[in-house]
């Protein structure tokens, strides 16, 4: 059985996922879209296949049996809908939405038509974070503290927080989800920010660094930094992580690597499987057998994950601890 895929958004993300279905076994993407002419041509050369400006067009036109889309967030919903109307499966990427009303409109109507899809939180398929969750069951977890540091987005549609929800909604929210996955549900957060730092960047409105408190919903806490008023090399010197204190246990999380110190022990894990392309195969899969319990984070999944990140962004506009 062949998957014919379509992409809508030829962007820096869309590479990732083009190159995993390439490698994919009974996927043949039949045509690419993107709103920038040249950059759609090139990208259909480079496949082969057609391409269009306008996605309904493409969705009309071609028999497709899936779409992968990778559009700034302030399009997803209006895509989305309108593969639901089109019985048309979609993997969109993260983060879901800008706001929940836009989520609740897509789940009123995916309650209506169970259309499959998936979101693209890529850290519920790396093979570490199976282990984590695996580990997790056994331990008594007393604290999680999560950092992500980085630079001023290097694409202009992220650098605003109007169009892409800011550091947390965009980029952290990945921690978000996976502490969620792998240990349970926020109760509520609180969130303090500062910014202005950076005045020369005309087309950044976000926050410069913010921390955040949350309480979940066994009784326990964790936090959350982040800043974007680095360089984008600080990542190899010091990756996004997220540490577990146990009793008497700590556990750190990094992109395919897991570390645990024990007072007599030091180890690491390292994974070297691509999350994205687990992420794409599975929900490729899932369609070939019809069986969704494949997908790790579908849609009603990943809005519970974007509620919490848009309510660290509610609790810094209004100074008050956010109950979700
Ligand atoms: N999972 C991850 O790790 C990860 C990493 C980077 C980006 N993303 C997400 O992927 C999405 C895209 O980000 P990006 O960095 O690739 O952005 P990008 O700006 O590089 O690419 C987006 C592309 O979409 C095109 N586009 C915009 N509106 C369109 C429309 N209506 N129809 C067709 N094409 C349209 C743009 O012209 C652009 O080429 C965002 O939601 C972002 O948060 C996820």
């Amino acid at each position: 059985m062949e998957i014919k895929v379509g992409i809508i958004g030829t962007g820096r993300i869309s590479n990732v996922h083009i190159n995993s279905l390439k490698k994919i076994e009974g996927v043949k993407i039949i045509s690419v879209c993107d709103i920038v002419e040249e950059i759609a041509k090139k990208r259909a050369q480079e496949i082969g296949c057609r391409f269009y400006f306008d996605y309904k067009e493409m969705i009309e036109k071609e028999k497709l049996d899936a779409v992968w889309i990778c559009t700034p967030c302030d399009t997803h919903t209006e895509i989305v809908l309108f593969c639901i109307e089109k019985n048309l499966p979609f993997f969109v990427e993260k983060p879901p939405a800008l706001k929940e009303e836009e989520c609740e409109k897509v789940i009123e109507k995916l309650k209506e038509k169970n259309i499959p899809n998936s979101v693209g939180f890529m850290l519920r398929y790396d093979l570490a974070v199976e282990k984590l969750k695996e580990i997790l069951k056994n331990e008594k977890v007393i604290f999680i503290s999560a950092e992500w540091f980085w630079t001023i987005p290097l694409v202009d549609s992220i650098k605003s927080k109007e169009k892409a929800g800011g550091q947390i909604v965009d980029q952290a929210i990945h921690f978000i989800d996976l502490i969620r996955y792998v240990f349970g549900e926020i109760r509520s957060v609180y969130t303090r920010r500062v910014r202005g730092f950076f005045p020369e960047e005309k087309l950044y409105t976000g926050d410069d660094a913010s921390c955040t408190i949350f309480e979940f919903e066994n009784g326990i806490y964790g936090n959350l930094l982040c800043t974007y008023s680095l360089f984008p090399e600080i990542t190899k010197y010091y990756p996004p992580k997220i540490r577990f204190i146990c009793k008497k246990k700590l556990i750190e999380y990094l992109q395919k690597k897991l570390i645990i110190i024990t007072s007599d022990k030091y180890e690491e894990f390292i994974w070297n499987e691509d999350p994205y392309f687990l992420e794409d195969k599975e929900f490729i899969e899932s369609l070939k057998m019809g069986d969704m319990t494949l997908i790790r984070a579908n849609y009603f999944d990943s809005m519970k994950t974007l509620k919490v990140a848009l309510s660290a962004n509610i609790s810094m506009e209004t100074g008050r601890e956010i109950k979700i």
